[in-house]
């Protein structure tokens, strides 16, 4: 989550037994260097966990090459790649014994990225907060789809935050799932109070599917794209002015939580919704 999963937020995630990841721009300011930034979260996790954790890597970023070289450099063990060709990285990271999880909305992305190499996918359903692919496939549909497709593990994302969603999915087929909007109101995520806040209060109609830059993206109903982008919201708190990416997860969320006990209601409970 762009502006938001920083060190402190993987590091907790990874301590309570799932992959934490972190995005290179987590808390930054706007002149900043996110190469800088990166690095920093990623030696700063280190010191805050001995599990592994990822980091994710928009393709689509200007400078996702530079900030691959640092995952490189810093020997990250997972590379979560979104937005961009699997084709790019994944032979380089392998080379460095790197693992790739990538991000796909569709079995024809899926099919290429495990063509390409990659060791699993993230399916990303409509349901999801954030940038959306342009195929808006529901998350029932598309994972038993996915599954049929490919060989590779596939972990669903959207509209998941809790251990019923979490037992759902994985009947549908699925081999794990990614829960974003739900950390992005934990306790140890970098957005504003405000940002979390407005995540808790929403209901089940509370986020829609909008245009931003050309391409579908799920956001809080009330924030309207003013062109300000989304730091404004995450990081400042504006969220009627900012872009408030949030997943129809959102209306699940009623409080703000530690990321551990996020974690462990899900590994404790799901087991039985199965
Ligand atoms: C605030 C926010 C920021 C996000 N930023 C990114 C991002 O930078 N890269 C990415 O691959 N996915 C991003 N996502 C999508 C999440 O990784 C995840 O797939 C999605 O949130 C799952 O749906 P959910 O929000 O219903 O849990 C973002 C989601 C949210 C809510």
């Amino acid at each position: 989550m762009l502006w938001i999963a920083g060190a402190e937020l993987a590091a907790a995630v990874s301590n309570a037994g799932a992959l934490g990841i972190i995005s290179p721009y987590a808390g930054m300011d706007e002149g900043d260097d996110p190469r800088e930034n990166l690095r920093l979260q990623i030696r700063r996790a280190r010191s805050l966990t001995c599990r592994p954790f990822g980091v994710n890597i928009p393709l689509d970023l200007p400078m996702s090459g530079l900030l691959i070289d640092v995952v490189l450099q810093e020997k990250v063990n997972i590379a979560v790649t979104a937005a961009g060709s699997p084709e790019l990285f994944t032979e380089l990271l392998h080379s460095a014994g790197i693992r790739v999880v990538h991000v796909i909305s569709s079995v024809r992305q899926a099919q290429r990225a495990e063509a390409c190499g990659v060791d699993a996918v993230i399916a990303s359903g409509i349901e999801a907060g954030g940038r959306l692919g342009r195929d808006a496939i529901a998350l029932c549909s598309l994972i038993p789809q996915v599954v049929n497709a490919v060989r590779i593990p596939v972990i669903a994302a959207g509209g998941i935050a809790d251990a019923t969603g979490m037992a759902a999915a994985l009947k549908l087929g699925c081999d794990g799932v990614q829960l974003g909007t739900r950390f992005a109101a934990s306790v140890e995520s970098l957005a504003h109070s405000r940002y979390k806040r407005a995540i808790v209060d929403a209901h089940d109609g509370d986020t829609v599917v909008t245009q931003q830059y050309g391409v579908p993206a799920r956001i809080l109903r009330s924030s309207l794209d003013a062109g300000a982008g989304s730091r404004l919201a995450q990081l400042e708190g504006d969220v009627v002015n900012g872009i408030a990416y949030a997943g129809s997860s959102a209306g699940l969320i009623g409080e703000v939580l530690p990321a551990a006990a996020i974690v462990e209601n899900l590994a404790e409970s799901f087991a039985s919704r199965l």
